[in-house]
Order: C-alpha cells, then structure tokens, then sequence
C-alpha cells in the first residue's frame, strides 16, 4: 500500500441491519477502530433507512467515520418512485456513496451507462463516488478480465473533471469471490488494481492515476486482508459481511493502518 494515498476501509452492510442495530455496530466499531482513525478513512454504508440514525451519532459523538450510502438515482428530483437524490444523501451528511455493485448490476439491471450517470450526479452533489467494478466466474476463466474491467472503468467514470478524476475510488470485486470464501491472489488482485489505475491515467492523466484509491473487495476477512493491503497499487477493501461484525471489521481497519 502506497504511503501517499490514505487507506480506506469501507464497510458494505448490504440488506443487513435495521436502523436501531445499525446505531449499536457503529457504536461498537468506533471504540476499536479510534486509535487508527487518524491514518485510515474508516466508512460504514448502511442501508438507506439506516442512514439517518448513522449520521446523527457521527455527527453528536463527532466520531472519526465517514458515512456512505449504496445506491443513489441520478435525478435531483422527480416522481421516480422508490428512488434516493443525491441532494437527499447531503442532508444526512454522506460524504460517499457505492455505486454500480455487481448486485445492483445483477438484480436491479444497473450498467455501465447508469453507473455513469450517477458517479456525475454524485459529484455534481459533492458526494465522493465508490465505484465497483469486477468480472463474473466465466470472464475470469476465459481469461477477459482485465478487458471487462477496462470497459466498465472507462465507461462508468466518462466525463469527469481533473479535480474530480482525482479524487477517484474505485472498488475491485470480482463477483466469484463475493461472499464465497474464495479469493484472487493478492498479486492477480494487485495486477487489475494496477490495470485500472493505468485506465485512469490514460483517461485523466498521471496525476489522477497517482491520486486515485483502488479498494480490493470479496471474501476480506481478518486473516487476510494484510496480504491484500501489502500489496502496492491496492489502497484498502470494500468488506461485506465482515464489516458486520465489529471485531472482525477493526481487525482489517488495523491491519491498514
Ligand atoms: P463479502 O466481503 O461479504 O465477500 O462482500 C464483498 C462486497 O460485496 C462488498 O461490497
């Protein structure tokens, strides 16, 4: 992990937790990860109804932890039912919000062209976009990674400017090693890491490249994240269901610190 970007641990709650537990996992969290908060950008992302009751407690205990959201509609407003603006996300003070996971691209028909539309909103919003990318089991095998990342990196973050360029974050996941125990190596994970920066250099300039956080996410644990964040071009983990217990989720905040 390169000393001049500062590490970033995000937790994604995913469907999990309503708002009360919510209150208690961030509670949890901020008496173990306080001792590092200094050198690692430590984020929760709870569900949407739980961002209210978060960003309360973050901001009356003035804790050290960033809120983010994991999903968000590109309008400012508009009769589109069900759907969150970004303006709605400013109000509860998140400063991040995921966007274009591999489960919204699968079970709510997100592409690249509307992870696009709302890393722009996002930003248009001051809101700082974790963009996910990440190829499925058979483009693994196939051997078609690094292109099928490419495309969704020069697809999903067209149209930025230099200054938003380098603020990137993006989020590596490769679907088969979502909840499933298996992993890519730290180097394979190392290598797409690196490939998407170059992706971003060609797109913005050296400059964003050298600036821009690569998250690795699917299956961190405890046990390995260190192996992920020793690694050069990889700035910290997007963590699922470890971030859902305290312990485990400190564990990993420590081990980038
Ligand atoms: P797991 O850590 O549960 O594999 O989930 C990863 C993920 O999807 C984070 O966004």
């Amino acid at each position: 992990m390169r000393s001049e970007r500062t590490p970033m641990v995000a937790g994604n709650w995913k469907m999990y937790t309503t708002s009360g537990e919510g209150a208690i996992l961030i509670d949890r969290v901020q008496d173990l990860v306080s001792d590092v908060a200094d050198r690692v950008d430590v984020v929760v992302c709870p569900p949407f109804t739980g961002l209210k009751a978060a960003s309360t407690i973050i901001e009356v205990d003035r804790l050290p932890i960033g809120l983010g959201a994991q999903d968000v509609f590109w309008e400012d407003e508009g009769a589109y039912t069900g759907a969150i603006a970004p303006r709605m996300l400013v109000e509860l003070r998140c400063g991040y919000c995921i966007v274009g996971h591999s489960e919204r691209r699968e079970y709510f028909g997100e592409t690249n062209e509307t992870v696009n539309r709302k890393v722009l909103a996002l930003h248009r919003h001051g809101i700082t976009p974790i963009v996910c990318c990440g190829e499925s089991l058979g483009t693994y095998e196939a051997g078609q990674t690094a292109d099928f990342v490419r495309t969704q990196i020069r697809e999903g973050l067209a149209g930025l400017t230099a200054q938003q360029a380098s603020g990137v974050i993006v989020a590596y996941e490769p679907i088969w090693a979502i909840g499933t125990g298996h992993t890519p190596t730290p180097e394979t994970a190392n290598d797409v890491a690196r490939m998407i920066r170059a992706t971003i250099g060609a797109m913005y300039g050296p400059p964003a490249a050298v600036s821009a956080r690569v998250l690795y996410g699917g299956s961190v644990k405890p046990e390995n994240a260190a192996m992920f964040f020793s690694e050069p071009d990889i700035d910290g983990a997007l963590v699922g269901g470890a971030a859902l217990k305290a312990g485990a989720f400190s564990d990993i905040v420590h081990a980038a610190s």
